[in-house]
């Protein structure tokens, strides 16, 4: 059985007291269940090899349903082993009238067992101070000895103009996933699906010559590309971890995919699955190709002390080549431990 302490390391080497820690573990998939659901939990015992379970007590969980959530979560916190998976949850939102009885009942019953507190529609770092506060209170009373840490859910068109602000407002901050369906709604977004691209949003190439209608192509564009973009900027700089949220439409596998490896590639560890399909395309797309490993490796052992200019295959490779491949060479490793 893992202790919490397997699961946190110092963030930066000789990084500066207070010194952050973040989950060690790898966080690809973070696959939800509703934990007053009987049927869901009693699949729980045979998910190993997922990175995280998280119980949702927020969005999904209908307001009579809300307290047997709850319990749930502390029934399943205490009774079930989850194996090498970390234990998440998402907690009701602080406009809420749920909110408070989630902290207080999670932290003192099973504050040992949970590594990281989802806090939705997180508006700016008054949000997380708050929080930060109570779980300090709760935990001293508790007797905790690892820190709860927070992942804030970026879904509201004012958390993603403070999204900087969020990232950084404590050393609890773990990571900041997108949250595509609120922040459609909160930017008034003309949309009705919970995340992914949409058919209309596209950009189509000049005409060619006098006929307008003749020889024209479109291209579908990424709605997130934006938002995802200056999240992996703030958490970047911030040292937390960015991650993509939902996507809705269970039976587009495709489209989940593609969704899914933009936020690979423009920087984020991981995404959340809704359903079992999409916790192996999690795996897939958050796990470096053997192949980019590869590649990565070569320009490395190429590169020697990791200075100067080689040419490899007829392609340049300096000292940004060099840190490039060291993230994905070490993400590799990280995950073969
Ligand atoms: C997730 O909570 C979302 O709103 O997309
Ligand atoms: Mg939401």
């Amino acid at each position: 059985m893992r202790s919490p302490k397997d699961f946190f390391r110092p963030l930066a080497v000789g990084a500066p007291e207070p010194v952050r820690q973040i989950p060690l573990g790898p966080s690809r998939m973070i696959h939800f269940f509703d934990p007053g659901n009987e049927k869901m939990v009693a699949k729980l015992p045979g998910m190993a090899g997922t990175d995280v379970l998280l119980g949702n007590l927020e969005d999904a969980v209908a307001a009579d349903r809300k307290e047997a959530a709850r319990a749930g979560l502390v029934r399943v916190a205490r009774e079930v082993d989850l194996g090498e998976s970390q234990l998440w949850t998402r907690v009701n939102s602080l406009d809420s009238p749920w909110v408070l009885d989630d902290l207080v009942t999670l932290v003192t019953e099973v504050g040992d067992k949970l590594d990281v507190i989802m806090i939705p529609k997180v508006e700016g770092p008054e949000d997380i101070h708050y929080v930060d506060r109570l779980l300090a209170q709760l935990e001293a009373r508790a007797g905790l000895r690892w820190p709860l840490l927070v992942h804030a859910i970026l879904e509201t068109a004012s958390g993603v103009a403070r999204v900087e602000e969020i990232a950084t407002a404590s050393p609890r901050m773990q990571g900041i996933s997108l949250g595509p369906a609120d922040l459609a709604a909160s930017r008034r977004m003309k949309t009705t699906r919970v995340g992914g691209g949409h058919p209309g949003y596209l950009v189509r190439t000049d005409p060619v010559g006098e006929d307008l209608t003749a020889g024209r192509t479109t291209y579908q564009q990424d709605l997130w590309h934006y938002t995802v973009a200056r999240m992996v900027d703030a958490c970047a700089a911030a040292g937390i971890l960015p991650y993509y949220g939902p996507y809705g439409d269970i039976r587009d596998t495709v489209g989940c995919e593609d969704q899914f490896r933009n936020a690979y590639l423009l920087g984020c560890v991981g995404a959340w699955s809704l359903h079992p399909a999409q916790i192996a395309i999690a795996r897939k797309v958050f796990s470096p190709a053997p192949e980019e490993v590869a590649w990565a490796r070569r320009v490395l052992a190429a590169m020697g002390d990791g200075t100067g200019a080689v040419m490899l295959d007829g392609k340049m490779q300096d000292d940004a080549t060099v840190k490039q491949c060291q993230v994905v060479a070490s993400l590799a490793d990280e995950l073969a431990a």
